[in-house]
């Protein structure tokens, strides 16, 4: 960890420390208290693999070949800015059964500022979580009533699985028709609830809902430099083809040459709505 990243764009080239890279982007000045500001973070394969079923236990989750701390250790820095992570259902399981658990923590290895950073900003210690579920079919993590914990459901979602998920600390919000609820619904449903800096932690199915509303502010897109092939993935985004393709602006570039494989990794802002600022 020890090793900077080269930022390559904006400006003159220059070496920044790892640790703090992302922090100093100060993504809590954007969130936008009508509209808020949704952001998220990503890496992928040359061959643009986001998720896959792991060759040994068979659970879908990033290829191996590509997860490293160094990608992982920026990932958290922006969950670390959030009021709330938004994830799916099925990540709100994998937390249940002790998967991803620096993510609902946020805490471990090389961690241990996190935390301390949210205190300095005047932030609860984690952020609040709101999990997409269309059926609310999942099961919720030991802890759960000590923090915020919304379930995102369609109105025809089953009350008797309400009714049981709210008894375990959960807060079943119903959005409108489903089984797919629209980026609109929610993020203004979050929003209405004072959490106006979203850091969706969610796959390619979340993107595609929060790019088709037009509600994602910022892309944080690592690309780690290998090929991974395989005929099972999934790519950065998934759902009907878009009709008219979404663009985005180049804020910032780094490359990081100390993980293994090397990486860059790109900053990019939605064109619309407004786009942010570059970072420093
Ligand atoms: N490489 C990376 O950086 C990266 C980042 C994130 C995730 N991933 C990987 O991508 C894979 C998929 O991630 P994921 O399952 O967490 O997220 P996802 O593909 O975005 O979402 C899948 C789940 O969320 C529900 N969902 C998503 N959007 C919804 C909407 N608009 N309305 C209602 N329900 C919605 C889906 O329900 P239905 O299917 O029932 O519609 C499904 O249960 C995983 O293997 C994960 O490890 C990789």
């Amino acid at each position: 960890m020890a090793q900077p990243l080269l930022r390559l764009y904006p400006g003159r080239v220059a070496e920044v420390p790892l640790a703090g890279a992302f922090l100093g982007h100060d993504l809590r000045q954007l969130g936008a208290p009508a509209t808020g500001f949704v952001y998220t973070g990503f890496i992928t394969s040359l061959d643009g693999r986001v998720a896959e079923p792991d060759p040994i236990t068979g659970l879908r989750g990033v290829p191996r070949s590509i997860a490293n701390e160094r990608d992982w250790r920026l990932f958290l820095e922006l969950v670390a800015q959030a009021d709330l992570l938004l994830v799916s259902d099925r990540l709100l399981s994998a937390f249940a059964k002790g998967r991803y658990l620096q993510l609902w923590d946020l805490a471990g290895p090389g961690l241990d500022d996190l935390v301390p950073w949210r205190r300095q900003q005047g932030l609860p210690d984690r952020p609040a979580v709101a999990a997409v579920s269309p059926w609310l079919n999942c099961s919720l993590p030991a802890g759960a009533a000590e923090r915020e914990l919304l379930l995102l459901a369609p109105d025809e979602a089953s009350a008797h699985r309400a009714r049981s998920l709210t008894g375990q600390g959960g807060e079943v919000l119903r959005l409108g028709p489903g089984p797919t609820l629209t980026g609109d619904a929610i993020v203004d449903a979050l929003v209405d609830r004072s959490h106006t800096v979203i850091c969706s932690v969610a796959g390619p199915q979340m993107l595609h809902t929060l790019v088709t509303s037009g509600r994602l502010g910022r892309l944080y897109l690592t690309q780690a430099h290998c090929l991974v092939g395989g005929e099972d993935y999934d790519s950065l985004l998934k759902g009907p083809r878009l009709e008219v393709g979404r663009a985005f602006n180049l804020s910032a570039l780094y490359l990081d040459s100390a993980s293994s494989p090397g990486q860059i990794v790109q900053v990019l802002d939605s064109v619309s709505p407004a786009s942010p600022s570059k970072p420093q």
